[in-house]
């Protein structure tokens, strides 16, 4: 435990934190943050740092956007708080949904508002349960998602999401929650397997489970388009338009967890137009507010809202409310992000700027130490393997990419995020990034990446170059 009264101590006395070795956690204690602005972050002590991974993968607009805190402000002015269940609304979730509506790709979407990533997929299991109550199918009622997918911490949630560390000693995955492969071509294909041909086997692997369950009884498919925390992992060609074509055989609902794809991460507005795919719901969260309010949305189709209302009628109630539901502020501030991305062009500008981080990401392939890049408009991850041409992964995997992790932080300033899929550091800058912090954000990434290089050959845990 640490001693004396520094915030630090503080939180380690009373604080109870996630993702994180609880008795590391409670003996070091954080750092703590406290200000932002732009694409930095500093600690007590006055140190910036480059925010490379936008927090969470959440503030698009960085730490320290006046609009953002001013429609907020404003908000909390005019009405602070009112709720939108029981037959009441407010003015900003009215016209977040509306605008929201306008621009997902869900034809006569319902939008139902959340607080996080989390409760929105949570309510999303429910409401598909509450459906296919109404309309006369209760077996069909599983879920099928991914391994390495991240779709929350709750019980619903965190029994989508298909990490193994964010499962165990939870009880999780609940029963009726299924996994098929992480479709991560690098890992996972066998030798000499073509990218579409493991597409195929993806798919095959998805419909052989839904005939083994028994389509009758599987409701959805939850995926994200690109997997964020898992690893970065964009799935090959033809792999989306398989997957569906499987779903459509069976009348199997295709849930995109847009979370951190949602608003602009992958070029796109929506990672269902960057990857091509038609979905049933959405759940969206992060970029929505830039993490500036907490706020999520689940879209769902105009035919899944309709059964629900048919199962109102027949049992009388809806009963299923929050009492931050369509909050005011979050909602304003919601508002004020799409009218940003408008009025500043912010997708032109992550198209342009994106051409930047493409060419400073992929140039690292050259580097003895990775085995894979990814990326997509603003999102990317550099793999590290112990030797490229075999393909050998370090053993065990992940302490070399957090070590990497470690040593930006602490020796150059940066602020990546380590994924549990191999040893792999990942990018999700503010999208307000610009072309030189970009090369900023990769000069300091590639100084620590070199200088764990140099200590593992000392370590003899790769071969010297
Ligand atoms: C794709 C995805 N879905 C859901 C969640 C859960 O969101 P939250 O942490 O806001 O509950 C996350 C969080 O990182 C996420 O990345």
């Amino acid at each position: 435990m640490i001693k004396g009264n520094s915030a630090a101590a503080r939180d380690s006395r009373h604080m109870l934190h996630g993702y994180c070795d609880l008795s590391t956690q409670r003996e070091a204690g954080p750092s703590v943050i406290t200000g932002g602005n732009g694409i930095y972050v500093h600690d007590e002590n006055g140190t910036p740092f480059l925010e490379g991974a936008a927090g969470m993968w959440c503030t698009a607009f960085g730490f320290g956007e006046e609009a953002l805190i001013d429609a907020a402000t404003e908000q909390l002015h005019k009405l602070p708080y009112y709720h939108t269940v029981a037959y009441k609304s407010v003015n900003p979730a009215i016209d977040l949904a509306e605008k929201l509506a306008a621009i997902v790709p869900i034809e006569n979407a319902r939008i139902y508002f959340g607080l996080s990533g989390s409760d929105a997929n949570d309510f999303l299991v429910k409401f598909v349960r509450y459906y296919n109550n109404a309309i006369g199918r209760p077996e069909k009622k599983k879920f099928i998602s991914r391994i390495n997918g991240y779709h929350g911490s709750g019980l619903g949630s965190g029994s989508l999401t298909g990490v193994a560390s964010c499962q165990t000693g939870f009880d999780l995955p609940l029963p009726g929650f299924f996994h098929v492969s992480d479709p991560n071509w690098f890992h996972n294909a066998e030798p000499g397997e073509a990218p579409e041909d493991f597409a195929t086997r993806m798919a095959t692997e998805l419909e052989d489970m839904i005939l083994r369950e028994g389509p009758d009884t599987v409701a959805g498919f939850m995926a994200e388009p690109i997997t964020g925390a898992g690893g970065v992992i964009i799935p090959p060609p033809t792999y989306y338009q398989k997957i569906q074509a499987v779903l459509d055989r069976y009348d199997v609902l295709f849930f995109a967890d847009e979370v951190i794809t949602g608003f602009g991460r992958t070029g796109k507005m929506f990672g269902c137009e960057t990857m091509d795919i038609q979905p049933d719901t959405m759940t969206l969260a992060k970029g929505m507010t830039s993490a500036y309010q907490p706020l999520s949305a689940l879209v769902i189709s105009d035919e899944i809202y309709r059964g629900m209302e048919q199962g109102c009628d027949g049992i009388g109630f809806f009963g299923h409310g929050t009492t931050y539901a369509g909050h005011p502020v979050a909602c304003a501030v919601g508002l004020k992000v799409l009218e940003l991305f408008e009025e500043r062009d912010i997708l032109g500008h992550i198209a342009r700027v994106s051409r930047r981080f493409e060419k400073r990401i992929t140039a690292f392939r050259d580097h003895p130490l990775v085995g894979e890049v990814r990326h997509k408009g603003l999102i990317g991850a550099i793999e590290l393997v112990a030797d490229k041409e075999a393909k050998r992964f370090f053993d065990p995997m992940g302490a070399i990419a957090k070590r990497v992790k470690d040593r930006a932080e602490e020796n150059h300033k940066l602020i990546v995020r380590n994924v549990p899929c191999g040893d792999t550091c990942a990018f999700s800058p503010p999208l307000i990034i610009t072309e030189s912090e970009i090369d900023d954000m990769f000069d300091r990434f590639a100084l620590a990446l070199d200088e764990v290089t140099d200590e593992i050959r000392k370590e003899g845990l790769v071969a010297a170059g």
